[in-house]
């Protein structure tokens, strides 16, 4: 099995099969050492910088009701709230005063938030604060909206692709939402020219070891920029409330596995790790990661914008969550940055 890991090591590609057979026979030995060729590659292209993304999650109104999602449609025990454009802001400066670069504004599909209400948000950030990075993370769009957001200066979108095959995606959603269109959102966001990032849940119900060689295959064609995956959490508010969680020890030999396969990725330790494992984020950075995407959401909607239940840091102010993040990351050796953080490629 190490050869496999070599391999992957050595030309970042492995068959379906080997992928499947490095999966399926993987244990705790095996974990260790592809966590250390990971973090070979992974100090190779970004040293031990830690790269922080400030999130704000300004819309948990949703009109999609994915089976998985704390925030759908269906969930009438959510209490819904937008942010206002001076909110947004008001997050971006406290932000901005922390050390953050990169804001990602992040929310349910709000027809509330038309694509003039984005544009005027994006280009008030960029004008406050043109040293940063906006990434959008609101799900799909036409291209002429996903060009528009482009062209007012929003320049990475974050649209996970939640699994790529076909029948599991019918299982995680309604009729009306399809892999192919979100396949294509996706390219289309490359071919206008965005930094992209897809991911996937792990552990998600259903999910076979074929269906993450899938996504794997899938990820590597696609060559994105980030790729966030972290375990699936259920919902009490949810059809999958009885569902067993994803696990930290899955989630993190996937994480090593795409450091390897996509050397330069932009590969964050996610906040679903950080719940279902106190040092979850740790040992993602340690498995290979090189992101963290602390909160900046105000206090007061903190306990609203919940995905799964039990999510950390929903008490915490952001300057907290990020001074410990620090502590945590320097505990390791490595080191939170001031910076905005661009795929290799853009430099
Ligand atoms: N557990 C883990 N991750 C979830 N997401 C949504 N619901 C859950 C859940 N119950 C992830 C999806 C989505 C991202 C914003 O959060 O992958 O794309």
């Amino acid at each position: 099995m190490k050869q496999l890991i070599d391999k992957l090591y050595k030309t970042s590609n492995l068959s379906p099969a080997e992928y499947k057979e490095l999966i399926d026979n993987r244990n705790s030995e095996l974990s260790e050492y592809l966590f250390e060729k990971a973090r070979a590659v992974r100090i190779e292209n970004y040293g031990y910088d830690v790269y922080i993304r400030g999130l704000i999650e300004f819309t948990n109104y949703c009109k999609n009701d994915c089976y998985y999602c704390g925030i759908r449609k269906s969930n009438c025990r959510a209490e819904r709230y937008r942010l206002t454009k001076e909110q947004i802001l008001e997050c971006c400066s406290v932000g901005y005063d922390l050390g953050f670069r990169t804001f990602v504004l992040q929310g349910g599909e709000d027809g509330y938030f038309t694509d003039d209400k984005i544009i005027d948000i994006i280009r008030s950030i960029k004008t406050s604060y043109p040293d940063c990075a906006v990434t959008l993370s609101i799900g799909e769009k036409s291209y002429e909206s996903y060009k528009a957001f482009f062209d007012a200066g929003a320049e990475r979108y974050l649209l996970r692709h939640e699994t790529a095959n076909a029948e599991h995606y019918g299982k995680l959603h309604p009729k009306a939402l399809s892999l192919d269109s979100r396949k294509q959102c996706l390219y289309n966001l490359k071919d206008i020219g965005y930094q992209v990032g897809c991911g996937f849940m792990v552990g998600s119900p259903f999910q076979t070891t074929d269906c993450l060689v899938e996504d794997l295959l899938f990820i590597k064609q696609l060559n994105p920029h980030m790729v966030g995956i972290g375990p699936f959490i259920p919902h009490r508010g949810t059809p999958f409330a009885d569902k067993e969680a994803g696990t930290l020890e899955l989630t993190l030999f996937l994480v090593g596995i795409i450091r390897l396969m996509l050397p330069p990725v932009l590969l964050p330790a996610t906040t679903a790790l950080g719940t279902i494992h106190p040092k979850g984020r740790e040992l993602g950075i340690l498995a290979g990661a090189n992101v963290i995407m602390p909160n900046l959401s105000p206090k007061s909607v903190r306990q609203k914008y919940l995905l799964y239940d039990n999510k950390i840091c929903t008490g915490d102010e952001a300057a907290d969550c990020l001074c410990r993040m620090k502590k945590r990351m320097e505990g390791i050796g490595y080191h939170v940055t001031i910076s905005r953080g661009d795929h290799k490629s853009i430099l």
